[in-house]
């Protein structure tokens, strides 16, 4: 079932500013990696809400996790990963063209995960040969989003491999079993996501996950009202409202948004990693929920 997801909502964004276009707002780069952490009975719960729809959310990092939230072999509708960073929409492109092209797993990680430099610069340079708001995207991004940014795909997959790494967050990351290996859930959902890449489900999205034209655009993919999806936030609440420097208005700006997805049949299953949980996964059912679980008052 072929579904075009990318260009469907790419058609709908147009020529769209991004907001913000800089590095002030977005924190670490969700770029193959993640700060997020669950343990398996979290997944076990979620599967048992029964998701049937798409998982919508940011970055290219700790979204992939949420394929555990769906019964063995059975696969989201589609998958849509957006990221005000376009070093983070790069790299999800690059890996997107990685899934389609391998003709197995093996392929996949010597092609992606142990790509050499050089070789991945060329890859972003054919990316953003086709995307000029993408190009000049990377133009903008200060020299600041540097930090954080892997210089290609193998460093976050040598991290994971590198014993001495893990000694070392096993030192400070008092319990180790809720950590999310970003490359090795990609390997061990490899079938999958090529599936997704394949039948053009998969999109990577440079936009702001809070955009009403974005989120316009997610609700109105085949079936999107009538399953039940997960909306995936990782920590941005805290990230965009830690300091309550927006204030209430703010606060409106994000919950305008995300009050769209909850027009669905069957409510979303929220997923975020709020500081309040030590950035360990919740799963709540509203945008309320959300809110009151991140210890925000809202007007
Ligand atoms: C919210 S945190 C996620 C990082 C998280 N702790 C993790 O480890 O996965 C930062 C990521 O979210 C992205 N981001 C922050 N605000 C965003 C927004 N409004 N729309 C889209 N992406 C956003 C940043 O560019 C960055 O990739």
């Amino acid at each position: 079932m072929i579904i075009m997801v990318q260009e469907r909502i790419l058609e709908s964004l147009g020529g769209r500013e991004i907001t913000p276009s800089d590095s002030s707002y977005a924190g670490w780069p969700a770029l193959l990696s993640t700060s997020d952490r669950a343990k398996p009975e979290f997944f076990e719960q979620v599967r048992d809400l029964h998701p049937d729809g798409y998982i919508v959310g940011i970055g290219a990092g700790g979204i992939f996790s949420l394929l555990k939230c769906f019964p063995v072999g059975v696969l989201p509708q589609g998958l849509v990963m957006v990221d005000i960073n376009p070093h983070v929409v790069v790299a999800g492109r690059i890996m997107e063209q990685a899934l389609i092209e391998a003709a197995d797993v093996d392929v996949f990680i010597r092609n992606f995960f142990r790509v050499p430099q050089s070789m991945y610069q060329n890859q972003v340079e054919q990316i953003v040969s086709v995307d000029p708001k993408l190009k000049d995207g990377l133009t903008r991004w200060s020299l600041r989003t540097w930090m954080g940014v892997p210089s290609s795909p193998s460093e976050e997959w040598d991290k994971e491999q590198d014993e001495f790494s893990k000694l070392l967050s096993r030192f400070f990351i008092k319990d180790y079993s809720d950590h999310l290996s970003v490359p090795l859930i990609v390997t061990e959902h490899f079938l999958e996501l090529q599936q997704l890449a394949r039948e053009k489900r998969m999109a990577v999205v440079y936009a702001n996950f809070i955009d009403p034209v974005f989120v316009d655009a997610v609700v109105r993919l085949p079936n999107f009202l009538s399953l039940t999806n997960i909306i995936y936030l990782t920590n941005m609440l805290d990230l965009t409202f830690g300091d309550g420097r927006l204030g209430d208005a703010g606060l409106e700006l994000v919950i305008k948004p995300l009050r769209r997805y909850e027009e669905s049949v069957s409510p979303p299953i929220f997923i975020f990693a709020p500081s309040s949980n030590l950035q360990r996964f919740a799963a709540v059912r509203s945008v309320n929920e959300v809110l009151s679980y991140s210890g925000f008052r809202y007007p």
